[in-house]
């Protein structure tokens, strides 16, 4: 005799290895039947995820996880590597109108001109090699003959390598940059040539012109020599002949050789260092 009880009961499906209460037994289109899954929990075959899958899913996710942190890891030194970029560009004082000027950007296509932007180029591409050596360069033209779009060239292609740095300065303001110390509290003037010493490349605009006392022309001297010594590249870019010559009304004029000596001058045949002229009529209102 049953017991009420249990005859109260509904009978339960016993589980079997084919199906729950009429359900197929789950089935993995990938990893076939999982006998062990129905064993294990027979009433929750519809709740019932492979095991294998289960796990590949882990480890998906777990490669998921990793991705997400190499690109946010990515993005972040991308984004460290555009502002480091953009310090540098703004730290190297390039003006405004000379900012995107490159080799190839250049008006003039002289074969004399050609054969300078070749060199200028040149020494760009093997700015390393250059900053090893402490190559320097003496850029002489008259006014409006691109002295300065090539020098910024050159540096504008240095900067945008990986933490190259450079300077653009008039000579007049890299003495004026000293001379603001003299005599005051704050910055010494020693910081203050150092701030002209420690740019990779430095570029020495106007050299020839507007320095005017002995003790000015000292501080010049100061960064020219200090540079040369720590052999670190500078471009001197200047309107002055290396000769002393005549100006339009006929008076003597002293030129480059005169002006910063011939021990200056000679270095920029030395170590690889070199003279550039631009030798061709003035650029500007020119058109390309
Ligand atoms: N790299 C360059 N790309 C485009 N234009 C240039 C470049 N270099 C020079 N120029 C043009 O030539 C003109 C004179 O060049 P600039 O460098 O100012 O001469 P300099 O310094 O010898 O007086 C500029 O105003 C500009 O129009
Ligand atoms: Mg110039
Ligand atoms: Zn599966």
């Amino acid at each position: 005799m049953s017991s009420p009880i249990s005859s109260a009961l509904p009978s339960l499906p016993v589980p079997d290895d084919q199906a729950i209460a009429g359900r197929p037994a789950p089935v993995c289109e990938r990893h076939g039947v999982a006998k062990d899954a129905i064993a294990a929990a027979p009433n929750r075959a519809q709740l019932w995820i492979c095991p294998k899958c289960a796990d590949e899913d882990r480890s998906r996710a777990t490669r998921l996880a990793h991705f997400d942190h190499d690109q946010k890891t990515r993005a972040a030194e991308q984004q460290r590597k555009q502002a480091d970029l953009e310090r540098r560009i703004g730290a190297a004082c390039i003006p405004e109108r000379y900012r995107d000027y490159t080799f190839d950007t250049f008006p003039n296509t002289d074969e004399r001109a050609v054969v300078v932007l070749q060199r200028m180029r040149t020494y760009a591409n093997r700015w390393y090699e250059a900053k090893k050596r402490g190559v320097s360069v003496l850029l002489l033209g008259d006014v409006g003959t691109g002295k300065t779009g090539i020098a910024c060239a050159t540096a504008n292609q240095i900067v945008r390598m990986d933490h190259q740095t450079a300077l653009f300065i008039t000579a007049y303001g890299a003495v004026r940059h000293m001379r603001d110390t003299w005599g005051r509290k704050g910055k010494t003037e020693r910081e203050a040539l150092d701030d002209l010493l420690l740019p990779d490349l430095l570029i020495l605009e106007e050299v020839g012109a507007n320095v005017g006392s002995d003790a000015e022309m000292t501080a010049l001297f100061e960064v020219l020599n200090g540079r040369y010594a720590a052999r670190k590249p500078t471009f001197v870019l200047s309107n002055l002949p290396l000769d002393d010559f005549r100006d339009a009304a006929g008076s003597p004029r002293p030129g480059l050789q005169t002006f910063l000596g011939q021990r200056v001058i000679d270095r920029f045949r030395d170590d690889g260092s070199f003279v550039v002229s631009l030798d061709w009529p003035s650029l500007r209102g020119a058109r390309k």
